[in-house]
């Protein structure tokens, strides 16, 4: 797959794409104070917030971000993603996203000084958080963070040094009460030897996703075209993350 593939566009070009600043947050949480909460239904949905995160770098955190919020949207969910990783990656690809897409999503940038900022989103469905790497150095605000997530998506590398690393962690959000499930992710299909080992470690130290992603070089193509592997016609990778959006989206209850 090259990256002048195919994009699936919608017939009519959508308007601008709009990302949401603090100050129009704070404008429409104004505007839902002024109208009264009997007179905004829409406003009163219960948005699900999903939170990804690790300790380890490069485990795919972004990736999965960007692909279930595309595979959710497709399913006919309002969803936003909240970029709160001071490199930006998700967000340079949300402003690298075409505006003919018939999917649409909504940015917020997040900063790890303030993790309750998370509250002030309300007007989706479903908020997917992208956080940084290195959280154990961001106790506090990693807390915060988990503690505001009604689910928590670990993903995982299949080797010995993240599977440890990402077991640890999964106790910490059990600590918090939050319920939450490794996804891993790049792994080598024919490595089927340290597959399963790297299941049944992770089965052992939590709820395992029972779909893997593999490593596609398909998600660095869509990447660069501001778009998800379902976005382009015959990605590879596609069947797996509409399969790990089935099982979050059974999880979430949804
Ligand atoms: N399943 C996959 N197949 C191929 N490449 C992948 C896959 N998942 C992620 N990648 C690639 O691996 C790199 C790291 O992924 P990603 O940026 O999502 O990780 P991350 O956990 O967000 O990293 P960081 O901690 O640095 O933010 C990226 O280049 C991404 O495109
Ligand atoms: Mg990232």
């Amino acid at each position: 797959m090259t990256v002048d593939a195919e994009v699936i566009e919608r017939p009519n070009a959508r308007p601008a794409k709009r990302r949401t600043t603090k100050k129009d947050q704070k404008t429409q949480n104004s505007a839902v104070e002024a109208a009264g909460a009997a007179e905004t239904p829409a406003l009163q949905r219960a948005i699900k917030r999903v939170l990804i995160t690790s300790p380890k770098g490069g485990c795919g955190k972004t990736e999965l971000t960007k692909n279930l919020a595309v595979a959710a949207a497709m399913a006919g969910f309002n969803v936003a993603v909240a970029d709160f990783d001071r490199q930006k990656t998700l967000k340079k690809w949300w402003e690298r996203r075409p505006d003919s897409l018939a999917t649409q999503i909504e940015l917020y940038e997040g900063q790890m000084a303030s993790p309750r900022e998370v509250y002030q989103v309300t007007d989706h469905d479903l908020l997917i958080i992208d956080t940084p790497p290195g959280v154990e150095d961001h106790p506090e605000q990693i807390k915060a963070l988990i503690t505001a997530a009604d689910y928590v998506l670990v993903p995982s590398q299949p080797s010995i040094s993240d599977t440890e690393s990402v077991a640890a962690w999964m106790g910490f959000v059990r600590t918090l009460g939050r319920p939450g499930a490794f996804v891993l992710n790049r792994i080598n299909k024919s490595a089927t030897k340290s597959l399963d080992i790297a299941k049944r470690d992770l089965n052992k130290a939590g709820l395992l996703c029972p779909i893997e992603v593999p490593q596609y070089t398909d998600f660095d193509n869509a990447a660069r075209l501001g778009v998800s592997v379902l976005e382009v016609r015959g990605m590879s990778g596609a069947d797996d993350i509409q399969a790990v959006w089935h099982f979050l989206r059974n999880q979430l209850g949804l």
